[in-house]
């Protein structure tokens, strides 16, 4: 399988023509075709810009400074004309996000706004993007398809908003499906039936999935390959096994350590001390460096070279290069 999309040396700054540390600092990634790929992190780390950059949509004070997007045959995303770039958009990369109001509009019933983005896409007869919506709203798990279609979104409940979004996203068969925290919306019954749901849709229309989340146990649950995000740079990146079984950055390993504390009553809750730097409290190496226990002179000045401990598991991180230890917790 090749790689469907790769984020290069990509930084993104606040304002136009910004000289500080940027908010997203030279994030790299790539995603193998069919696969589920899983970006974890704390708020605030960048997960969204990075996700939204994708489709050329952060807000209008936000500036890419650095990087390219590469994407299937298209080339560079970031280089595309604003139309070429709406052809993409719906048709072959779509978004799902947190809250589905961000995708549907109010003002609208669900037949509306699932007629529009075929309209726009494909050319169809009326019947046959009748049958279109109708079994992509039984494939997501709608009953009653002809009568949710009469609906507006505030009719429905916040699960049934979720599962018409991800129709909507899924309508033109997308090579990549980016879900920036699908779930977290919702309550936990719902939220596992959507990752199952997401699950078996990968698996019918074989699509690539880059999931968005700060929860560790959906990454476990649904994802092949992880980026750890701390404070906008990518600190590791591995398979599921590699990242849960052998984390090697320091701050992978308290993140894990915090999330097996929870529910364990043997063990004190742990946290990783420190807090998050803010922006204006960001050094010019790893922003991770003033909590990390592990710190030496280089962490405060220069970003870690890329460390690769097996074909699919890298760390950024200076005590990994340089002593070769990895910290036990
Ligand atoms: N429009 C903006 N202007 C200025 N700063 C912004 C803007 N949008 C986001 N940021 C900042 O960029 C950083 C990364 O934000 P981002 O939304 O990508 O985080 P995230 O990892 O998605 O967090 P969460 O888990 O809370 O969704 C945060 O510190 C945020 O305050
Ligand atoms: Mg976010």
């Amino acid at each position: 399988m090749g790689i469907l999309l790769a984020i290069e040396n990509l930084s993104i700054a606040v304002g136009k023509k910004s000289t500080g540390e940027p908010l997203v600092k030279n994030v790299s990634l790539q995603l193998e075709e069919g696969k589920t790929y899983g970006i974890v992190g704390e708020s605030g780390s960048g997960k969204s810009l990075t996700s939204l950059s994708i489709l050329n949509l952060l807000a209008d004070k936000l500036t890419i400074t650095e990087g390219q997007i590469q994407f299937a045959d298209k080339g560079n995303l970031l280089s595309l004309k604003k139309n070429q770039l709406q052809k993409i958009r719906g048709k072959e990369i779509s978004m799902i996000f947190q809250e589905p109001m961000t995708a549907l509009d109010p003002m609208y019933t669900i037949h509306y706004q699932l007629f529009e983005v075929l309209k726009f896409h494909k050319k169809l007869s009326k019947q046959q993007m009748y049958e279109q919506v109708i079994n992509m709203l039984n494939a997501v798990g709608i009953s009653r398809p002809e009568k949710v279609l009469k609906n507006y979104p505030h009719e429905l409940s916040g699960g049934m908003r979720q599962r018409i979004m991800i129709a909507m996203a899924l309508l033109c068969n997308p090579k990549l499906l980016i879900a920036d925290e699908p779930t977290t919306a919702l309550d936990v019954t719902i939220q596992a039936q959507i990752l199952e749901l997401m699950k078996k849709l990968k698996q019918q229309y074989q699509s690539t999935i880059l999931l968005i989340t700060h929860d560790l146990g959906v990454i476990a649950e649904s994802c092949d390959d992880v980026a750890v995000m701390y404070a906008g740079q990518i600190v590791e990146i591995g398979s599921v096994e590699e990242i849960f079984d052998q984390p090697k950055h320091p701050y992978t390993q308290g993140l894990l350590k915090a999330v097996n504390s929870i529910g364990n009553e043997a063990q004190e809750l742990y946290a990783i001390p420190g807090n998050v730097p803010t922006q204006d409290e960001f050094n010019e190496g790893c922003r991770f460096a003033s909590r990390c226990p592990l710190v030496i002179e280089s962490c405060h000045n220069n970003v870690p070279h890329l460390t690769r401990i097996t074909q699919s598991h890298t760390v950024r991180c200076w005590a990994v290069e340089q002593e070769g230890v990895s910290y036990e917790t």
